[in-house]
């Protein structure tokens, strides 16, 4: 089946393209790539559809031209992107799960050139070793944690994962935990919070169980598109991921500013 692209729930076009896992440029030149943000736990229905399609949502409304990229063969996020009304913000949808065996052409080719954000939803039961490709290009890492047992030993084995297969060290600081679907002053909202404080990496935020979460997503909405007062004491949570996710932007603008600078030199250089 080809990989398909649609745009604010109307079909653009259906490209032969198949997609993979494998490594995947988003441009030719690294300083041209958009962010690219990838919510990845192996563990099922930690939220990471939820986040995704949220971080589209934010993202779309500041007018960023956000693509999501849903690489889970369930497609809940392509769906949720069909279901998009015309007149919502854009969101340029991938369906980067279906597969073709003709691997001609990269996923460069597929994001429109003015998108600046590109979120990554990628399926439960993740193998380890999809991890480096899946996210050697990627800005930031979120990984959204529930507060239960399962749940938590299931995200030790996914952050060991990213550290030691994807060979993501700390001090780059591309990791985030997200703790999903708290109720606080839980004793199982305790155990989350002082697990995460061992794994020194650091709980970017920290979401509630929240409806307006479900009611969003029943027509390919995010809390950011609601209009409602539930809703914002939802978007008031997200406003410290928001803030890390920019500065991981800077801290990436700023390095590839020193790939051209470097680039510039050698070039300079050349008699
Ligand atoms: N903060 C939240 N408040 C309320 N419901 C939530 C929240 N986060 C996620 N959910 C709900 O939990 C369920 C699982 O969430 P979601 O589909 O985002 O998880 P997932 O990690 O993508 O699952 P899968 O591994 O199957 O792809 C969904 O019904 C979603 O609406
Ligand atoms: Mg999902």
């Amino acid at each position: 089946m080809a990989g398909r692209c649609l745009h604010a729930g109307r079909p653009l076009r259906t490209l032969e393209t198949p997609v993979t896992l494998e490594a995947t440029p988003l441009q030719s030149r690294p300083d041209e790539a958009p962010s690219r943000i990838v919510v990845l736990n192996p563990k099922g229905g930690s939220g990471k559809t939820t986040i995704a399609t949220n971080l589209a949502s934010h993202y779309a409304v500041q007018g960023l031209k956000p693509t999501l990229m849903d690489f889970d063969p369930q497609g809940s996020s392509w769906r949720w992107v069909r279901k998009r009304g015309e007149d919502a913000p854009p969101i340029h949808g991938i369906a980067a799960f279906e597969r073709n065996s003709r691997v001609t052409r990269s996923f460069a080719l597929r994001i429109p050139p003015d998108c600046q954000r590109v979120v990554v939803d990628t399926p439960a039961a993740l193998v380890a070793q999809s991890m480096p490709d899946l996210t050697r290009q990627a800005t930031a890492i979120l990984v959204p944690v529930l507060p239960s047992d399962i749940d938590i030993h299931a995200a030790t084995q996914c952050i060991s994962n990213l550290l030691l297969v994807a060979k993501i060290s700390r001090s780059e600081q591309r990791i985030g935990v997200i703790a999903n679907r708290v109720k606080r002053n839980t004793l199982v909202y305790g155990s989350l919070m002082r697990f995460l404080e061992t794994l020194r990496i650091p709980v970017v935020a920290t979401l509630r169980d929240s409806q307006s979460y479900i009611r969003a997503a029943e027509s390919g909405l995010g809390i950011f598109e609601m209009k409602s007062a539930q809703a914002d004491e939802d978007v008031a949570e997200w406003a410290s991921l928001i803030e890390w996710l920019g500065r991981r932007q800077a801290t990436a603008d700023g390095g590839n500013s020193l790939v051209r600078a470097a680039a510039v030199a050698q070039r300079a250089s050349v008699p």
